[in-house]
C-alpha cells in the first residue's frame, strides 16, 4: 500500500469515495488484479460428503476463473448440470462452495447457504446475503433477520423449525440488488434446494424471491397475501406464498401490518384451516 495518501484528510476522502462506491468491507489487506489472466487451477475436487463449515474458512480471494467470466447462459448450464448431482443438501452446500461460474463468490467473504431446520415445514427465500450474513456465513442474520425472527415468533414458529436461504448465496458488492444474470446463474441451485429440502410451504421474501421463483411478473404488493404453486423439477408441488421482504418492513413499518396477515395466513395452512 505504497500510494495511500499520508495526511488525514485526504485519507478520509480516499475512505469515503469507496465507501460511496459500495466498498464498505474489507476482504484482504493487499489489493489484487482481478483482470489478470487467472492461473489454470488444478481439477476440482470432488464433493466432500460431510458439510463444509463456510463460516469459519472463508476462501482467500482468488483471480476471477474463467467459468465467471463465461456466457452467462452456458455458465447456467453448469449450474443446472452440477446441481442436479447433489444427492443432498450437505452435497449441494459443498458443490456450491467449489462452483466458480458466478462472480459473486470471488467479491464475497462467505458464502451464505442457508439456517434454521431442513427438515422443518416451511422454507423461507429471500432475495441476498447483505454484509451481517456475507461475515457469518448463514442468511439472515442482520436487522432483517431478527424482524424475520419476531414475524415467525408471532406465529409459533423459530428457525429450529424453519429453513431459511437466499435465491443468491453470495452477497453483492455493496448490497446492490443481484443482475438478472447473477440470479439466472444461482437459480438451479436454489431450485435444488428446495427440492432437496421438500418444505410443505414455501414463503417468498420480497420480489426477487417471488418472481424468480414462482415465474411472476407482478409487484410483490400486488401478489402478496395469495397463495401459488412451486413445481419442482421432480414434479412436486410446494403450497408457495410471496410476503414483504423485512428490510422493506424495516424502511416502512406500517406495511408490518400486511406482513402480519400473510404470517397469519401461513399459521392457518400449517394448521390445516386454509
Ligand atoms: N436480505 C436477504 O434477502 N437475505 C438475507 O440473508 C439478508 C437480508
Amino acid at each position: 500500500m505504497q500510494d495511500l495518501p499520508s495526511d488525514r484528510d485526504a485519507l478520509q476522502a480516499l475512505l469515503d469515495f469507496h465507501v460511496e462506491a459500495g466498498v464498505d468491507l474489507a476482504l484482504d489487506e493487499t489489493p489484487h488484479n482481478r483482470f489478470a489472466e487467472p492461473k489454470p487451477e488444478p481439477a476440482q475436487a470432488k464433493a466432500p460428503a460431510l458439510k463444509a463449515s463456510p463460516a469459519s474458512a472463508p476462501s482467500p480471494p482468488r483471480a476471477l476463473p474463467k467459468a465467471a467470466a463465461s456466457a452467462p447462459e452456458e455458465v447456467a448450464g453448469m449450474a443446472r448440470e452440477q446441481a442436479r448431482q447433489a444427492q443432498s443438501l450437505e452435497e449441494l452446500e459443498a458443490i456450491l462452495a467449489g462452483f466458480d461460474g458466478c462472480a459473486l463468490k470471488f467479491s464475497a467473504k462467505n458464502l451464505a447457504f442457508a439456517d434454521g431446520n431442513p427438515e422443518g415445514r416451511v422454507m423461507l427465500v429471500g432475495e441476498a446475503p447483505g454484509a451481517d450474513e456475507d461475515r457469518i456465513g448463514k442468511p439472515f442474520m442482520g436487522r432483517s433477520g431478527q424482524l424475520l425472527d419476531r414475524m415467525l415468533a408471532t406465529i409459533g414458529l423459530d428457525r429450529s423449525q424453519v429453513y431459511v436461504a437466499n435465491i443468491v448465496p453470495w452477497r453483492p458488492p455493496g448490497n446492490r440488488t443481484p443482475t438478472p444474470q447473477e440470479i439466472a446463474i444461482c437459480k438451479p441451485f436454489i431450485a435444488r434446494q428446495i427440492e432437496l429440502a421438500s418444505p410443505e410451504f414455501l414463503l417468498c421474501l420480497g420480489g426477487p424471491a417471488a418472481q424468480n421463483l414462482l415465474g411472476i411478473k407482478d409487484g410483490i404488493l400486488r401478489t402478496r397475501g395469495r397463495w401459488f404453486g412451486y413445481k419442482t423439477e421432480d414434479g412436486r408441488e410446494v403450497k408457495a406464498l410471496p410476503t414483504l421482504h423485512p428490510a422493506y418492513l424495516l424502511r416502512q413499518p406500517l406495511q408490518k401490518r400486511l406482513g402480519w396477515r400473510d404470517f397469519q395466513a401461513l399459521r392457518r395452512a400449517l394448521d390445516g384451516r386454509e
